[in-house]
């Protein structure tokens, strides 16, 4: 499968990426914790290294709260700071700046120690399109109307700091960085969480992935969402969903099944969370990946088109 991605854009994102992020002292960047590996870019390693960084577990109420602990502490094991979050309703915003602080205290102190006046700590948010950037932003300084900048690449504005409390400035633009889509898996479920159109990726194409990834963990939540039986969840991924669609009635003329009808609802009730909280990478997928990909090598000619 292939996804196609603003191909002719990603070398002037990440030009602007690189303009923003040598202004700043912390990076935080936001995930979707329904895919907390995929949703996150490693061009992001290469270029920020070690530096205090925040990893922000977005959309925690649509994720299974098991598997978030599991990634917390695989995330915080390598370094990171990580913030568990639901910036739709607020939940963990107010941890970000005291965790930003915290992070650069080294910095703070070697600043003070060379006799350099007190500065605010100057922070950005980045991440893929649609984990929730300008929502966060928007929660962090209290704002209500939707801050659509991020996705448009290319796109110039003037950058703006935002003072907050306790000494730290907001870059009001998020950082926008692209999936990497080398391991077709990662596409997939980047696709399945909705959050990147694939243009050549139909919804039925898309449910039935979705459908696979769900039997393996979520089987339970399946059956009794479509009120599937033990034989039918044998069936295999594409005759699932042809049982679902006529467990809920959704036929054509002729009595057929509207497989269509069908997919979009399945992807629409996993994406809206009413299949329950789910969660669709575990840490152990990371590592697996890792070894195919060969690690850190896997960062070369990123920005080429994919
Ligand atoms: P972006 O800047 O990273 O591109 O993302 P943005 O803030 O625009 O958020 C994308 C969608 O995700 C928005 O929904 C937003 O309300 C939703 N969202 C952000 N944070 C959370 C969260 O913590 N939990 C949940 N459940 N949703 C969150 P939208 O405007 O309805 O867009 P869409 O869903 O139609 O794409």
């Amino acid at each position: 499968m292939e996804i196609q991605w603003f191909p002719g854009h990603m070398a002037k994102t990440r030009k602007m990426m690189e303009e923003n992020i040598a202004l700043v002292d912390a990076v935080v960047e936001v995930v979707d914790a329904r895919i907390p590996y995929s949703s996150k870019n490693p061009y992001l390693d290469e270029l920020w290294r070690r530096r205090p960084r925040i990893l922000a577990l977005n959309k925690t109420d649509l994720a299974d709260p098991v598997k978030t602990e599991l990634w917390k502490r695989w995330y915080e094991a390598q370094g990171y700071g990580v913030v568990l979050l639901d910036a739709l309703h607020g939940t963990g915003i107010a941890q970000i700046g005291p965790m930003a602080k915290r992070l650069c205290q080294e910095k703070i102190q070697k600043e003070a120690a060379k006799g350099r006046q007190e500065r605010a700590l100057r922070l950005m948010i980045t991440g893929i399109p649609n984990v929730g950037k300008s929502t966060v932003i928007n929660r962090i300084i209290g704002r209500k109307e939707a801050a659509k900048t991020g996705n448009k690449p290319g796109v110039t504005r003037t950058k703006q700091w935002i003072r907050l409390r306790g000494g730290i400035e907001l870059l009001d633009t998020p950082g926008m960085l692209w999936p990497k889509f080398e391991d077709p898996k990662i596409g997939e479920r980047i696709a399945c969480i909705g959050s990147i159109k694939a243009e050549n990726l139909d919804a039925y194409t898309v449910a039935v992935l979705l459908l696979g990834l769900l039997r393996e963990e979520y089987g339970e939540l399946l059956r009794e969402r479509y009120k599937l039986t033990a034989e039918e969840m044998q069936a295999d991924n594409e005759q699932l969903l042809l049982l679902i669609g006529a467990h809920r009635g959704h036929r054509v003329s002729g009595g057929h099944i509207d497989w269509e009808r069908t997919a979009r609802v399945i992807l629409d009730e996993f994406r809206n969370g009413k299949m329950g909280r789910i969660t669709l990478e575990v840490p152990e997928d990371e590592r697996s990946a890792e070894k195919n990909t060969g690690g850190e090598d896997q960062t070369v000619s990123r920005d080429e088109p994919v």
